[in-house]
């Protein structure tokens, strides 16, 4: 399985002198609009002194006493590249503070290499000797196993200091955490029975997207389906990329929003794809939120009984919820989705740097399934939810690419457990049996799906609470989780009674009883069979008006 860390807060750059620490540190720093920080540097600042004349006036171990502060004071603004002494290394609980904040990065050098690059500079005091190359080829050996404790480690002999950036750089996107802050991409695989494919998650890749799908097959073509304003955005990045490939694209723009998830709508497409000459080798890319993909998917579904398809989503709900798992529909009069058919990606492409356009309504829809997941799935990812809310809110790049890689990686998980939704799948209703009543009782539009999804957590932590399965701090923490990120956690524009007659029509009521998914403790679920309805009844009333009542 990928493994998907949270971003780190520092990267570290240590090694031996003479390997370039400060210069490599500020370049990496600055390649990474990170800010930097050099513990010698603070030293000196802090001290008035020199660190030459602080080893000779108070000897080595005074120095490391004062580097340990240093990195203390270094550690604490988020979001640095920590350029540290030399030595910083040799204590352990420096190594611990240091691992716990980020990757740390050791840059090597040959002694002969060292020695040249600090030979004119008489302000190193460890190299005063007599025979200098001995005394480095001494300290290097009596440090070698502290620089072993580094998670990277990167040659600089023979390489300017671009060339050792683009090295580190490399090797941070090959890191758990480091590779957030380096713009790495994470690959989520999806496996099915009968099918494989992979999600793609990273900044700025619809403009590569010729080289993150499956090759062309001779005479195959491409459309793009999308929605007009989606398309102004981002077709033309996406008809190079994908013309640089050799695809042929036609581009297809549907009205905005879920009123063009039609038949009519459909059965238009399907002929604009047959006009344009697509055979079963073509493909459909469905490029928007979750009303694209649902149409886009519809389309290629039925399309010649199915052809190829590529989710490039960009709403945040389509990110981590409905690029996700093979559903496509569109809506009938009757209802929503009633007309559908499972038809899985052959890849999803999603390119978080979409999302800097998203209105913040529709990033708070996102949040809604996101926290959900976390709910359920990830204490972990509930905390980070808690801790670096203003982070997610702006949109910070690291913080959002963990969390849409993550949460692609619970909707996957889940979906190759379930593919077609019999059993487990129902844990991903959580909060959506009271959202669900809410959404169908307000005002057409007047509530965002993921938003009454927040709403109906609030609710459902609390059914959990009066069953006694869950503690009272476990459904106060979801609801203050919920309001931190602005999605109501009650509703006032929704008819108490109409919103009581829309959860009686649920399909999963039997015998007054409901099957649902609830919480015992934060990142954990129970499907509990036999909820009573009047106890849903009790958590929808609760969340309806002024009256929020634990
Ligand atoms: N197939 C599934 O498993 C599944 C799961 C959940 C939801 N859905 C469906 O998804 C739909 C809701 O998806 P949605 O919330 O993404 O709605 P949406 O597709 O209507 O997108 C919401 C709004 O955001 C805009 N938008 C999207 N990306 C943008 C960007 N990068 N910059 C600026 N604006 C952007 C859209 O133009 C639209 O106005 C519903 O139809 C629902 O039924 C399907
Ligand atoms: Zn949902």
């Amino acid at each position: 399985m990928t493994t998907l860390e949270p971003p780190a807060d520092i990267i570290a750059i240590t090694g031996f002198m003479g390997t370039g620490k400060t210069t490599v540190g500020q370049l990496l720093a600055d390649r990474l609009g990170l800010s930097f920080v050099d513990t010698d540097a603070l030293i000196e600042d802090a001290s008035g002194r020199s660190i030459a004349s602080i080893f000779a006036a108070d000897g080595e171990e005074r120095f490391r006493d004062l580097e340990s502060r240093a990195l203390h004071d270094a550690l604490c603004p988020p979001r640095a590249v920590v350029s540290t002494g030399g030595g910083m290394l040799l204590r352990e609980a420096n190594v611990f503070a240091l691992r716990s904040a980020g990757p740390i990065v050791c840059l090597t050098a040959a002694p002969e290499t060292v020695l040249k690059r600090v030979a004119t500079d008489t302000s190193r005091p460890l190299l005063q000797v007599e025979d200098p190359l001995a005394r480095v080829q001494g300290l290097l050996s009596a440090r070698e196993s502290c620089y072993a404790q580094a998670d990277i480690h990167i040659s600089t002999d023979d390489r300017s200091p671009e060339e050792i950036v683009d090295a580190i750089i490399q090797a941070l996107k090959a890191d758990a955490r480091g590779r957030w802050l380096a713009g790495g991409q994470a690959v989520i695989p999806l496996e099915l029975p009968d099918h494989r494919y992979e999600i793609t998650v990273g900044r700025n890749l619809l403009g590569r997207l010729g080289m993150l799908v499956p090759p062309r097959e001779p005479g195959a073509r491409a459309a793009l389906i999308s929605s007009e304003p989606i398309a102004a955005l981002f077709a033309d990045t996406v008809r190079s990329a994908l013309a640089a490939a050799g695809w042929d694209v036609t581009v297809l723009a549907v009205p905005d929003g879920e009123h063009s998830k039609r038949l009519e709508v459909a059965g238009t497409l399907l002929g604009s794809l047959a006009h344009a000459g697509l055979d079963r080798a073509s493909t459909v890319f469905a490029m928007g939120g979750g009303v694209v993909g649902d149409l886009a998917g519809f389309v290629a579904a039925v399309y010649m009984r199915g052809i190829n398809l590529v989710h490039l989503p960009t709403s945040l709900l389509a990110q981590v919820d409905s690029s996700i798992g093979g559903k496509t529909a569109v809506d009938l009069d009757a209802g929503k989705n009633l007309v559908g058919a499972f038809h899985q990606p052959v890849a999803v492409v999603t390119d978080v740097a979409t999302l800097e356009t998203l209105p913040i309504s529709e990033l708070r829809s996102g949040l809604g399934e996101i926290i959900k997941h976390a709910c359920c799935f990830d204490a972990d990812m509930f905390e980070l939810l808690e801790a670096r809310r203003d982070e997610v809110i702006r949109r910070d790049p690291a913080v959002i690419e963990y969390l849409v890689a993550r949460n692609c990686q619970i909707k996957a998980g889940i979906v190759e457990q379930d593919p077609h939704e019999k059993r487990l799948r129902a844990v991903l209703n959580y909060g959506h049996t009271v959202g669900h009543a809410l959404e169908r009782a307000a005002p057409e539009w007047a509530l965002r799906h993921g938003q009454v999804v927040g709403t109906g957590i609030v609710a459902e932590a609390r059914i959990a609470k009066w069953l006694g399965l869950a503690d009272h701090a476990t459904a106060v923490r979801q609801e203050a989780l919920v309001e931190a990120y602005g999605l109501p956690n009650s509703v006032r524009n929704v008819d108490e009674s109409l919103a009581l007659q829309a959860l009686e029509r649920d399909k999963k009521i039997e015998g007054g009883r409901l099957r649902m998914p609830l919480v015992p403790a934060i990142g954990s679920f129970e499907i509990v069979e036999d909820v009573e309805l009047e106890l849903v009844r009790r958590a929808l009333r609760s969340v309806i008006g002024e009256q929020a009542t634990m």
